[in-house]
């Protein structure tokens, strides 16, 4: 017993002082390891009198279990603390004020376009895509403009190479249309739309821009009137501004439709006008083989940025194309 209890007292000591889990191991190791301490008092077990062997054993047994249930408590206790330690490491602290991150959000013309975009989906229109590039003769020639019309100047539009330009009306695209009827990769009726940007060599000012963006759509079935047209431009318009508005025409002058007409929607009290439309010109219809006799189309095409000058109350399109973000900011989220 007198070579056992100072060993006890000092492991016990040892292990009090231990300040981590590693040094309680390292600890363990020295006393209850494979060459430790209590290892060597069993091994002094040989070299004693027979009779006096069961009682050491019993004893340095008894040490063996007192030293590892002080190990387990002292363990357990250090566990506790390093977790304690780490929570708090990384405790969250909830009442800090925030770092408010910029939202992204789309710009109005987009969302303008979107809507304008399911509108027309809903209504039937399958959506295309055209070329800002355009050849000259889409977006005149093949529109039934006589060579003199004023729009061909090269005054009036951007010029980029001999036969292109920066498309001025998204009616370009109808004469691509009416191609790939002709060469069977499309078949009547048909109802197409586009939408995307347009250019002009215009003065700049509060509602003219020489960037723009146009919507078009068109029809062509059996049958096809002006009753047409106003319908669909009257859904289309209610599902754009809400079920109240209604559409007046008024003749106008397009060299791609006969009758013209302008549309305007009621708005405040008053009318706004939107754009133009018409009948498609019988001249265009047969040029790519349609017969008229059978068939007819309407066609419409509007500026977009006049629809969020409505329904925002913008007085300046320029501000669309500025990118300041106190400007676009002040719209809503999607
Ligand atoms: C046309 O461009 C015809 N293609 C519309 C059309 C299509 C008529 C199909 C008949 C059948 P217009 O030049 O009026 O028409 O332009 C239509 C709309 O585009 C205008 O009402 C206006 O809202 C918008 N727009 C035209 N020029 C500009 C511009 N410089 N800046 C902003 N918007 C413009």
């Amino acid at each position: 017993m007198e070579s056992i209890q100072p060993i006890l007292d000092e492991a016990e000591r040892a292990i009090a002082q231990a300040a981590s889990l590693a040094d309680l191991q390292a600890v363990e190791t020295h006393y209850l390891g494979r060459k430790g301490a209590i290892g060597q008092l069993l091994r002094q077990l040989g070299t004693l009198p027979p009779e006096q062997r069961p009682q050491f054993g019993q004893q340095v047994n008894a040490a063996r279990e007192q030293l590892e249930r002080l190990f387990a408590e002292r363990r357990a206790a250090l566990e506790q603390a390093e977790l304690a330690q780490r929570i708090e490491a990384e405790r969250l602290d909830i009442t800090l004020p925030g770092a408010p991150l910029r939202p992204a959000r789309l710009h109005p013309l987009t969302l303008t376009m979107q809507r304008v975009k399911r509108a027309l989906t809903g209504l039937g229109f399958e959506f295309v895509d055209g070329y800002d590039l355009e050849r000259f003769e889409y977006n005149f020639g093949a529109l039934n403009y006589p060579d003199d019309h004023p729009a061909m100047d090269e005054q009036n539009s951007f010029h980029i190479a001999p036969g292109y330009l920066l498309r001025t009306q998204t009616t370009s695209i109808q004469g691509r249309v009416f191609e790939q009827l002709q060469r069977g990769e499309r078949r009547l009726p048909i109802r197409i739309a586009i939408i995307g940007r347009c250019y002009r060599y215009e003065n700049v000012d509060a509602t003219h821009s020489h960037t723009f963006h146009q919507v078009d759509a068109f029809m062509v079935d059996e049958g096809v009137s002006m009753a047409h047209l106003k319908g669909v431009l009257t859904q289309f318009a209610q599902l754009m501004f809400g079920a109240e508005v209604r559409v007046r025409f008024r003749p106008d002058y397009f060299p791609f439709v006969e009758p013209g007409v302008d549309f305007a929607i009621s708005w405040k009290g008053g009318w706004l006008e939107l754009g133009g439309a018409g009948l498609i010109h019988p001249n265009i219809l047969e040029r790519y083989g349609i017969d008229t006799e059978r068939y007819s189309g309407f066609a419409f095409g509007l500026g977009i940025e006049r629809i969020p000058m409505l329904q925002y109350g913008v007085d300046d399109l320029r501000l669309f194309l500025e990118n300041d973000l106190r400007f676009l900011e002040q719209f809503p989220l999607l």
